[in-house]
């Protein structure tokens, strides 16, 4: 069988290599199209598009499959934790005994950020989205480090410091963020606390007055950072991969994925199915008028936390995160109305045959609202906890970039569809 494709245009004949990946996904190289023919690909928002080759993640959308550098979610989400996913995904290896020490240190003695920091979160006001102070204080923390600035791939300081930095800091910052946005006193990190110990210290505790960390709580926090560790060229990686793609830093390249993951229809969907099924409460709904809305394109609503670009089955972290969901609202005896709301939503729209039709099912941010609520993080502060847990994978596509030797700088064409040759007209002269 043939591993070349051929292209009849303009009655000539093109043959176009293609690859083929190690999980047998197929594509056609057309890097060398427009050179030979003339052509570009139109693909308006890259859903055909592959824009990179990657080792770091797998996913078959139509299987419902995810695997962090060949191993599956669920075994991950079963037996592994955040610091040691982030490891493998970065790293392309679980580390053993001692490169888990030699992380966990380092992730330790980068912790703390430059106290000069502390002025720049003085300068947001009040009720500031997180968000926006996370991606300003990344950026910004790179200041404090002159290497940062004269970057320059292998010739800084050893990358595996600013990986710790980065996945470190990012969580002293969103802490602070939050802090700051209810005007509360920041909390230093403590020494001899894990990850998302940690966090939930900054987050939560007061001075003198230790926050009271439950066991059910921090795992909970620790799975859903485990579960949006990486997934892909999604919009927020292709973004930091865009960025690194011109050799710049890797903080100003993870602070750009922090706004692209801010949107409703990526990072933002999970505060917004809260405040969907918030809605939905408030109004008595049962769920119904809220699915036939969605439906109508004219209405300006869809149903959050439902559908993917890539998984057209049921996403395997959704899945996960429902029993995670179940088991913590039992472990901390809550008994909230709307994770009985989402049930009903998601059963009445897998019977429902527009979403049938379309392949549309729960997604990672369906379930992660209810089990975040339920543990005490603020709505707000949801897509935060994502850019966290994100942190990972976009460091690992950064990586990938920068250890490319024919990484060329990312840069797509267009079809112009304006107007063409025109000219200047003076102000007195115009209509
Ligand atoms: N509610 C109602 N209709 C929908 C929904 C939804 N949540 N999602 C897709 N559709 C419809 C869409 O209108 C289209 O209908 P038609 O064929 O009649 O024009 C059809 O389903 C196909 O959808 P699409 O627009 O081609 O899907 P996409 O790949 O461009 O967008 C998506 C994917 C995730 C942005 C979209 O499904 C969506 O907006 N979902 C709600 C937001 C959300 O939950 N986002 C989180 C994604 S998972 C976390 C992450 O990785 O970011």
């Amino acid at each position: 069988m043939s591993n070349q494709a051929k292209l009849e245009l303009d009655g000539k004949t093109y043959t176009l290599p293609t690859l083929t990946g190690s999980e047998n996904e197929k594509a056609v190289d057309v890097s060398a199209l427009r050179a030979s023919t003339g052509y570009i690909t139109i693909d308006d928002g890259y859903g055909n598009t592959g824009s990179c080759v990657s080792n770091v993640t797998f996913i078959d959308g139509d299987q419902g499959i995810l695997r962090y550098r060949g191993i599956p979610i669920e075994e991950l989400a079963e037996k592994s934790n955040f610091v040691e996913t982030a490891h493998l995904i970065i790293y392309g290896e679980l580390p053993n005994r001692a490169q888990l020490k030699k992380f966990s240190d380092l992730l330790t003695d980068n912790q703390y950020l430059h106290e000069d920091m502390k002025f720049h979160f003085e300068g947001f006001p009040t009720g500031a989205h997180p968000m926006a102070i996370l991606s300003a204080m990344i950026n910004a923390s790179s200041c404090f480090d002159e290497d940062l600035m004269r970057w320059q791939w292998g010739k800084n300081k050893q990358f595996d410091v600013y990986v710790a930095r980065l996945i470190s800091q990012v969580r002293t910052i969103a802490a602070y963020s939050y802090r700051k946005s209810k005007g509360l006193p920041l909390i230093y990190p403590k020494q001899s606390y894990k990850y998302t110990e940690n966090f939930l210290h900054m987050l939560f505790s007061m001075p003198y007055e230790d926050f009271v960390l439950k066991p059910e709580v921090v795992k909970a926090l620790d799975l859903i950072f485990l579960l949006h560790a990486d997934h892909e060229q999604n919009c927020s990686t292709s973004t930091v991969r865009m960025v690194a793609s011109s050799q710049a830093n890797l903080f100003a390249s993870c602070a750009a994925g922090v706004c692209a993951l801010w949107g409703p229809l990526h990072g933002g969907a999970n505060q917004a199915v809260i405040e969907m099924l918030q809605q939905i409460h408030r109004e008595g709904d049962d769920g119904s008028k809220f699915i036939t809305a969605a439906k109508d394109k004219n209405s300006g609503k869809k149903l959050m936390g439902f559908g993917h670009r890539v998984y057209k089955n049921y996403d395997p972290r959704a899945k996960i995160i429902k029993k995670a969901c179940d088991e913590v609202l039992s472990k901390l005896h809550i008994d909230d109305p709307l994770l009985d709301i989402a049930k009903k939503l998601e059963e009445a729209a897998l019977k429902d045959s527009y979403f049938v039709e379309r392949k549309l099912y729960p997604n990672v941010d369906f379930y992660s609202g209810i089990i975040m609520r339920a543990i005490g993080i603020p709505v707000e502060m949801f897509t935060v906890i994502f850019a966290i847990g994100r942190m990972p994978g976009w460091i690992a596509n950064y990586k990938e970039i920068m250890e490319e030797p024919k990484s060329r700088i990312y840069r797509p064409r267009q079809i112009y569809t304006g107007r063409t040759l025109n000219h200047y007209v003076p102000v007195a002269e115009r209509k």
